[in-house]
């Protein structure tokens, strides 16, 4: 292959450090590709709408953070707060850059960048399926709280 990387045994590919920064509105069509090549489940007709994303990029609780690989989107995380607490959503990295460290690089930014704001508490929801995400999110210090529920109220089903 071409560039300054190479392919792992299992077929991942090694290329250099990741570049961490802001999302931007124009990297919606890179970022549902991610998504979907990370089999994450999404909301394309709701809150993951092209319109939506643009709006939160603008507004005041988004901390939306990208990794780049030679301009490619490669990884990234929604991160969200609400002045209390700060939350991550959507993280996902390409299969092909899995196991790297992306993921950790990705949500230790988001809580540095929490923690400069005041933020103490850092959440994510994990689908209960989702045992490698409850894994990594175990190894990066996140502890569960079976005694909690998440409930929920919807503008609509999609939303
Ligand atoms: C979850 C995900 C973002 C992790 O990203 P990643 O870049 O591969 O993770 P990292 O390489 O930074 O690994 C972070 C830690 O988790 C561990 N880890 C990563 N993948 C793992 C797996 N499949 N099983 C067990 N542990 C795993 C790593 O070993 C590392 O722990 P360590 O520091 O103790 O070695 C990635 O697997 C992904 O995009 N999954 C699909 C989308 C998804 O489910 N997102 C989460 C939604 S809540």
């Amino acid at each position: 292959m071409g560039g300054s990387g190479g392919r792992t045994e299992d077929n991942r590919v090694s290329r250099g450090k990741p570049h961490i920064r802001e999302l931007a509105a124009d990297d919606y069509d890179a970022l549902v590709a991610l998504w979907t090549a990370a089999a994450l489940p999404f909301r394309p007709n709701g809150r993951d709408t092209r319109e939506c994303i643009a709006r939160e990029i603008e507004g005041p609780c988004s901390v939306f953070l990208k990794a780049t690989v030679g301009g490619r989107l490669i990884a990234a995380v929604l991160g969200t707060h609400d002045g209390r607490k700060g939350w991550i959503n959507r993280l996902a990295v390409h299969p092909e850059h899995q196991r790297q460290g992306t993921g950790a690089a990705l949500v230790r930014e988001l809580e540095a960048r929490f923690k400069a704001m005041g933020i103490q508490i850092v959440a994510c929801m994990i689908e209960d399926w989702n045992e490698t995400s409850m894994e990594v999110f175990e190894k990066l210090g996140y502890r569960q709280h079976p005694e909690i529920a998440y409930l929920t109220k919807r503008a609509h089903p999609d939303a």
